[in-house]
């Protein structure tokens, strides 16, 4: 599939997730490949979960001209479980294990060209075929400080959003690190786009990232960044994952600390071939993404039933 073919068939869908270790250069890429797929005229959503902000900043600065106080008042995605609750028709006693273990053809879908109204209402438009959804700031929320949940259940709608949503290009950065991997966000995601810069250290980080979307079973491919000088661990790592490396990306001074959206023609030739070659993986249909997460959330039935059996004991 090429950039030129994919947007032969309107109603499919191709949800891209990004992840990597802080600073690898995550929404630099997750801007190159947006602008890239902008090419193929469909409608995309792109889904901010990091708590920094930075892709949301930089896509609202560039298209509507936001500043920080404009930002503060996008509708977050950490405060959408009323609605996700009420879109699946869910009565509130309904616990996310129960939600997750719903077939497929019983689930209902989310869409992103002609949004539904749960998606309309969590997404602001950035122009007619590009939307952005963003996830909230790591700002002390009250309730989140005093409850006994974790705070990573707020992000439930957003995985369960992006696992279940049709007709459309999602984008999600997925912020720093693999913590978001272990919580199973990019469950639902055709393709994870990790993001390696050219370090020892960041290798190392992504091959933990890699090891849970693996145990996961989500399609894994890899970006190397800010290739500068040469490490034995990175031609180690480039030797052992050659067919899954989609692109090599240099250390570019020239924009380092800008809006890539600003420099944007400097970087557009490394990216086209980047988002062919992801395409070109194979993609899984929405069944099998989930699929996936309904294999997930059996093995975490099964896990707590093995603990349950199993009584806490500090000598072994
Ligand atoms: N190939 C490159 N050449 C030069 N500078 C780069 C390159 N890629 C990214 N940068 C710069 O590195 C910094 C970090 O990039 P970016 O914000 O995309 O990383 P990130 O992984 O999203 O970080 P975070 O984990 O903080 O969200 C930015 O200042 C960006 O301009
Ligand atoms: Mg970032």
């Amino acid at each position: 599939m090429t950039i030129n073919t994919i947007n032969a068939s309107s109603d499919c869908e191709l949800v891209i997730a990004l992840m990597g270790k802080g600073g690898t250069g995550k929404t630099f890429t997750s801007l190159g490949l947006i602008q890239a797929l902008r090419k193929l005229d469909k409608a995309m959503i792109v889904a901010d979960a990091d708590t920094n902000r930075s892709l949301s900043r930089y896509l609202t600065a560039h298209y509507l001209a936001y500043g920080e106080e404009e930002l503060k008042q996008l509708p977050l995605m950490t405060q959408a479980e009323k609605d996700f609750y009420e879109f699946q028709q869910l009565d509130s006693e309904k616990t996310y294990r129960e939600f997750y273990g719903t077939p497929f053809n019983q689930v209902k879908k989310f869409s992103v060209e002609t949004p539904d109204f749960f998606t309309q209402k969590y997404i602001t438009n950035l122009d007619e075929k590009l939307a952005l959804m963003s996830v909230g700031t790591s700002a002390m929320r009250i309730e989140e400080l005093y409850s006994t949940r974790c705070s990573h259940a707020t992000l439930n709608p957003l995985k369960a959003w992006l696992a279940l949503s049709t007709n459309g290009i999602v984008v999600l950065d997925c912020g720093g690190g693999e913590d978001s991997g272990r919580f199973g966000l990019p469950i639902g995601a055709n393709v994870v786009v990790v993001v390696v810069e050219a370090t020892p250290d960041a290798i190392a980080i992504s091959e933990d990232i890699r090891a849970i979307d693996e145990e996961l079973g989500i399609p894994v491919v890899y970006v190397l960044n800010k290739c500068l000088n040469q490490f034995p661990e990175v031609e180690a790592f480039e030797a052992e994952h050659q067919d899954t490396i989609v692109g090599k990306i240099p250390f570019m001074p020239t924009i380092y600390g800008k809006n890539p959206l600003e420099v944007f023609e400097e970087i557009e030739p490394i990216f086209t071939p980047i988002l062919e070659k992801i395409l070109a993986q194979k993609l899984s249909t929405p069944q099998q993404r989930w699929q996936r997460v309904l294999r997930w959330q059996e093995r975490l039935q099964q896990q707590r039933e093995t603990s349950k059996s199993q009584p806490f004991s500090f000598i072994s």
